[in-house]
């Protein structure tokens, strides 16, 4: 182990072998923590929980579920497209580039883009940015399975990890966002996040971003309304987490997982409903929260978009479009910019 000082922030190098390491801040607790943002968040007149808390262990594991249910297309359409982008991508990348992934995504997309590498490359380097440390798990998968794989995991903040790897070296990277993950920011944070790795970005890099498509709006709310109910499990299991680690009271039996397209913002909006007027109490947030019946408490954004939005958003961040990759029913994009 040895550590690593990258602009203002220390990392500890954890190397487990000759083919995978990991990076990991210490503890310099910038960021606030979940019980003070559940505190002023729930606290708001407006009262929201933000999406990136979902995601504890149950939580991800119920997103894995997401994507394999019939309703949720956007999975396996991006993987479509990114078969037909296996035999295009190449005629962008030369043998300089690696892979670089925020968040360390469903094992199949990244499977597709290293198959593309293994193609051009005798040593493959892929660096995952993943805040959870179920990175971990995937990339001694991937090592296994590969074996000219080199990963250097960063276990942070995608912002964090962004500027970590600006000052790492001077390798060329493609930096893949892949899922619509974007569509989950509010329209202002997206647009610093792309100012972020476009900063991040040396000339000649490449970023792939997969964005999710406006369509009917039936489609779009059966895809965050599932029958077999599991979307409705991942939303209030946000609650369950709040009760575990904050040593909140909520009832979940409670409150109602609601959600719905709004055709003007573009947006599925995900809520969570309270069935009842009553108080839920969050001791280590320090909290005492009174909700009336039919009170909504704000959970997700996810937006969708216009191809020609997707292409005025990237070019109003800084970045050259090299090209847009669709499924047939033009449900989802994949989209491939460098620097302007
Ligand atoms: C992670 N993110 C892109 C998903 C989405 O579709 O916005 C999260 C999700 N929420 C409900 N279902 C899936």
């Amino acid at each position: 182990m040895s550590n690593t000082i990258q602009k203002n922030r220390e990392y500890k190098k954890y190397v487990v072998d000759s083919k995978l390491q990991y990076f990991k801040p210490h503890a310099t607790k910038i960021e606030k923590t979940f019980a003070e943002e559940v505190s002023s968040s729930l606290n708001a007149d407006l009262k929201f929980i933000s999406p990136k808390y979902f995601y504890d262990k149950k939580g991800s594991e119920l997103f894995e579920k997401i994507c394999l249910l019939p309703e949720y297309y956007p999975t396996r359409t991006e993987v479509t497209i990114l078969k037909k982008l296996q035999q295009e991508l190449p005629s962008f990348l030369d043998d300089s580039f690696r892979i670089v992934e925020l968040g360390s995504g469903s094992s199949v997309k990244t499977r597709l883009i290293i198959d593309v590498f293994a193609k051009l490359q005798n040593k493959i380097e892929y660096f995952p940015i993943d805040i959870s440390e179920i990175l971990t798990e995937s990339s001694e998968q991937l090592i296994h399975d590969y074996d000219n794989l080199h990963i250097t995991g960063i276990i942070d903040t995608y912002e964090g990890g962004l500027e970590f790897l600006k000052h790492y070296d001077d390798k060329k990277n493609l930096i893949t966002f892949l899922g619509s993950s974007f569509g989950n920011f509010s329209p202002s944070d997206g647009y610093l996040f792309l100012k972020k790795i476009h900063s991040t970005m040396k000339s000649g890099d490449l970023f792939l971003i997969g964005l999710d498509l406006v369509k009917e709006k039936h489609i779009l709310e059966s895809a965050y309304d599932d029958t077999q109910g599991v979307t409705a499990e991942f939303n209030l299991n946000v609650l369950s987490r709040i009760n575990d680690e904050l040593g909140g009271n909520f009832n979940l039996k409670n409150f109602e997982h609601h959600s719905i397209y709004h055709e003007k913002e573009q947006r599925i909006e995900m809520y969570l409903k309270s069935s009842q007027k009553q108080s839920v109490i969050i001791p280590k947030s320090n909290l005492l929260l009174n909700l009336e019946k039919n009170q909504l408490i704000h959970t997700e954004y996810s937006h969708k978009y216009r191809l020609s939005q997707i292409h005025d958003l990237l070019d109003d961040a800084g970045f050259e479009l090299k090209h847009t990759w669709l499924d047939e029913n033009k449900y989802f994009s994949l989209t491939l910019v460098t620097k302007k």
